[in-house]
């Protein structure tokens, strides 16, 4: 992208947003509805959202918390192996997709699953797959934390292989290995972070350890964020935006056991213009990356907000709410100017 002092995103979506729910909802939601048009809602609360009536209460209450905002929840259940093709069409229409969590991987995945044997999951996969639920998957071993996504790859590969009708969504990837598995199997995708397009290891624990940059999947290495980059800057067909923007409270991160999530929505859109700019990638990958991308895998068609960028300084808070945002307190190189719906 030429350096520019204004930018127009249409539709931006967010494929990937924790807005967890009662008090904290309600203090955080309006980041991402204000400038997002729609984005997949992640089910890992306590508990789990598993059932018709809870992910149906759920999107009420998210839809109570962003008040007059034009936002689409795109709703998730959290995955279990007993669904069966007569659940899945009774809940089809309030969902979008499916969260896979493998069992205690990252925050409240405990009833996730272990094992990953294709013969249990077929069942629920086989019938996802015939009525087009994509299934999203937190792709993580158990293993040395640096090869935990690496690692994860031959599932990945599994689960593509035995299921090749099932869209699968790689998400958050953080890894070379992750890129290589998109190109080799037609029916996976991927989302990728902000944060790890901009940081690896040595940010969060290089030099002081920062807390608010620690998340699951950690960043990786400079050679993992350059293939992260390659796709997104090149706004491959195969690859979405999206945030795993994942608000804990001030003192469950700068604590002895620091929760996993870096919180992003408020400045998402801003650092990923200015990410663009600074590597001469063009405003039309940037629109497929955020918005077109999602539209094809996914087949969405959300609400037209138009969200004009300038290029003026803006100094991050230190805190929304009680939540600490990535960058708290710095000054980032574009603001948010307007936002409109077309
Ligand atoms: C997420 C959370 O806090 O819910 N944390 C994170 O580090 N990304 C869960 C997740 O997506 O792994
Ligand atoms: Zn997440």
């Amino acid at each position: 992208m030429p350096s520019t002092h204004q930018v127009t995103l249409n539709a931006p979506l967010d494929m990937h947003l924790h807005l967890r729910d009662g008090e904290m909802l309600n203090h955080i939601a309006s980041a991402s509805a204000k400038t997002f048009s729609a984005a997949i809602i992640m089910p890992n609360l306590v508990p789990p959202v598993s059932s018709k009536e809870e992910v149906v209460a759920y999107k009420k209450r998210i839809l109570s918390a962003i008040g007059q905002e034009d936002f689409t929840p795109y709703m998730t259940l959290f995955f279990k192996p007993s669904y069966d093709k007569a659940f899945l069409e009774s809940v089809q229409n309030e969902i979008t997709a499916i969260k896979l969590y493998p069992a205690g991987i990252t925050t409240n995945s405990e009833g996730g699953v272990s094992g990953f044997d294709v013969e249990e999951l077929r069942p629920a996969l086989e019938a996802m797959a015939e009525l087009n639920i994509p299934l999203c998957v937190h792709g993580e071993t158990n293993g040395f934390v640096m090869d935990r996504e690496a690692e994860f790859v031959s599932i990945y590969e599994k689960l593509a292989t035995a299921f090749p009708k099932l869209k699968i969504i790689m998400e958050h990837i953080t890894t070379k290995a992750s890129v290589d598995a998109l190109e080799k199997f037609e029916n996976l995708y991927a989302t990728i972070t902000v944060h790890h397009l901009l940081i690896t290891l040595d940010d969060v624990a290089g030099g002081m350890l920062q807390p608010h940059l620690f998340c699951k999947p950690i960043a990786k290495r400079p050679e993992d964020r350059e293939a992260l980059l390659k796709i997104a800057l090149e706004g491959h067909p195969k690859v979405m935006f999206g945030s795993d923007s994942a608000p804990h409270p001030k003192h469950a991160k700068e604590a002895c056991g620091c929760a996993a999530g870096v919180f992003t929505a408020p400045i998402a859109l801003q650092l990923l213009v200015e990410l663009f700019e600074k590597n001469d990638a063009s405003l039309e990958n940037l629109q497929a990356f955020v918005s077109g991308n999602a539209q094809n895998i996914y087949g969405v068609t959300p609400g037209n907000k138009k969200v004009l960028l300038e290029k003026k300084a803006f100094k991050v808070p230190a805190d929304y709410k009680g939540v600490v945002p990535m960058y708290a307190e710095e000054e980032i190189a574009y603001s948010i100017k307007e936002i409109t719906h077309g």
